[in-house]
């Protein structure tokens, strides 16, 4: 059986001032240094990836970008380039449902995405999940499938192992209403076997699978106890270094 290493991502998304972000950071080095079983990556707006680096100097916690364009460089005003991020970060988060939803990046866009960032060193955190209306209407299962087929399909295995997988139920994002642990775990628990069907078990077995929506202290320990779940994508609960540092705790713990 493969031993999957958990993983706990804050995704600061449009907040902190610069003063701000660099003293979360070093509050969570502070907390979270320790727990070096368990990936650890802050991912702040793109102006504070160089001093929020810098503040976790040494830690064993990584800067992750919460996207990036297609291409390398050239006239693409206002993009970053995964080869731009590369040096800096560890991972990037791709498909996050706000720019699905929002900035209106669509399945095409995300695979275009993903393949690029696969040709650098850094992992991407495929973001997936379905609307509320997808799930009321019986399709969460076929939604979270068409993401995953669309952007992995045409990847190699090798570079599959690289890949991180987020399920983030739109319905949960930012509500204060997770999805139950036997929810999460269900489609946890899914995406390893459509990962499987693509790549083969071993790929299937390896893959970290995050949840995200409304994850918090008081819910961690819950959902990082599910089999399935490796770990969170934490938005909100990642401002505040003691919320942060307690689900890190309960993944340390759980994991
Ligand atoms: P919240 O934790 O604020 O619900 O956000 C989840 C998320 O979108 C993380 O990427």
């Amino acid at each position: 059986m493969t031993t999957r290493r958990s993983i706990i991502a804050g995704n600061w998304k449009m907040n902190t001032s610069l003063d701000e972000a660099v003293s979360l950071a070093s509050q969570v080095v502070e907390g979270a240094a320790e727990f070096d079983g368990v990936d650890r990556i802050l991912i702040p707006p793109f102006p504070w990836i160089i001093p929020v680096r810098d503040a976790l100097s040494g830690s064993g916690i990584t800067v992750g970008a919460q996207t990036c364009y297609h291409e390398d460089s050239g006239a693409f005003t206002g993009e970053v380039s995964p080869t731009m991020l590369a040096p800096l970060c560890s991972h990037v988060v791709l498909g996050h449902s706000e720019r699905r939803h929002i900035l209106g990046e669509d399945d095409a866009a995300v695979a275009a995405r993903l393949e690029a960032v696969l040709r650098t060193s850094l992992s991407p955190i495929l973001c997936v999940g379905e609307t509320l209306e997808e799930r009321e209407a019986g399709n969460a299962n076929a939604v979270v499938e068409r993401q995953l087929r669309s952007a992995l399909a045409g990847i190699t295995q090798a570079d599959m192992s690289r890949v991180v997988i987020a399920y983030e139920p739109v319905w949960a994002i930012g509500t204060g209403v997770a999805a139950s642990a036997d929810d999460a775990q269900e489609m946890a628990a899914f995406v390893r076997s459509t990962i499987g069907a693509l790549h083969g078990s071993t790929a299937g077995d390896g893959v970290q699978i995050q949840y995200g929506g409304s994850v918090k202290s008081s819910n961690a320990e819950e959902l990082m106890a599910c089999p399935d779940v490796d770990g969170a994508l934490v938005g909100g609960a990642s401002l505040d270094a003691g919320e942060f540092v307690a689900i890190i705790r309960a993944a340390a713990a759980g994991g």
